[in-house]
């Protein structure tokens, strides 16, 4: 079954408890850090993450958007965090930084921006539990749908299946109900939604159609 994971960041956030309590359908909650560094934009941090794992129904699925992933990142497996993605241009080791973050328990996640080639991925596959092709330039909710990134998501999942990997495949921007299929067929897995859920009047209708979108369109 294709994993469904809405991004709070179109959630409202001084709801959030509320927010948290309308996508217990889904698989993790996806949770945007954001530093005005990496990305130009800013959201939160550790200390809000811990207070929406103690609130959510559902596991973390944390999306790194900061520099210098080596130092930060293993604070937020540590509050328990079932995923952590960091990205790999924020990273000066990420082979060590990801087993870190399994040796305290998370899944690690490795996060590539649109113009990051995929390749120099294929012989460390399995130092990850998940990979994240960005579907636009990080940063912001409510973008459109990078389709150009279809091809190298293709080649990913086609490598991931020669060698047998375990790895998860994520996409994560502008996945809608108009989008979902179309990734889905060149090989995600696992699908971050923002506005295309809690833009929605019922983000749980919203969830199950995702999924059974992408469950019609599944690459073998
Ligand atoms: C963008 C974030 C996404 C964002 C997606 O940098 O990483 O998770 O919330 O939002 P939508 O689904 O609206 O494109
Ligand atoms: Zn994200």
């Amino acid at each position: 079954m294709p994993r469904i994971n809405p991004s709070i960041l179109s959630a409202d956030f001084v709801n959030m408890e509320a927010d948290l309590a309308r996508i217990a359908s889904a698989d993790f909650v996806h949770v945007d850090v954001m530093d005005n560094h990496f990305v130009p934009n800013l959201t939160f941090g550790p200390q809000m993450v811990e207070r929406i794992q103690a609130t959510s129904p559902v596991p973390l699925d944390v999306h790194l958007m900061i520099a210098d992933a080596d130092r930060w990142a293993p604070g937020y497996a540590e509050l328990g965090a079932a995923s952590v993605t960091f990205h790999l241009e924020a990273a000066t080791a990420p082979i060590t930084l990801a087993r870190r973050l399994r040796r305290i328990g998370a899944r690690a996640g490795v996060a590539i921006k649109p113009t990051t080639p995929v390749e120099p991925l294929f012989d460390v596959l399995d130092e990850f539990d998940q990979i994240l092709v960005m579907t636009v330039e990080p940063g912001f909710g409510g973008q459109s749908f990078l389709a150009g990134m279809m091809p190298k998501l293709a080649r990913l999942h086609d490598e991931v299946r020669r060698r047998g990997s375990q790895v998860w495949l994520q996409v994560d921007g502008g996945v809608s109900e108009s989008t979902i299929a179309q990734a889905a067929e060149a090989g995600a897995d696992t699908f971050v939604a923002g506005s295309a859920v809690f833009g929605r009047e019922s983000p749980e209708a919203a969830i199950a159609a995702l999924r059974d979108e992408a469950a019609a369109h599944h690459r073998h």
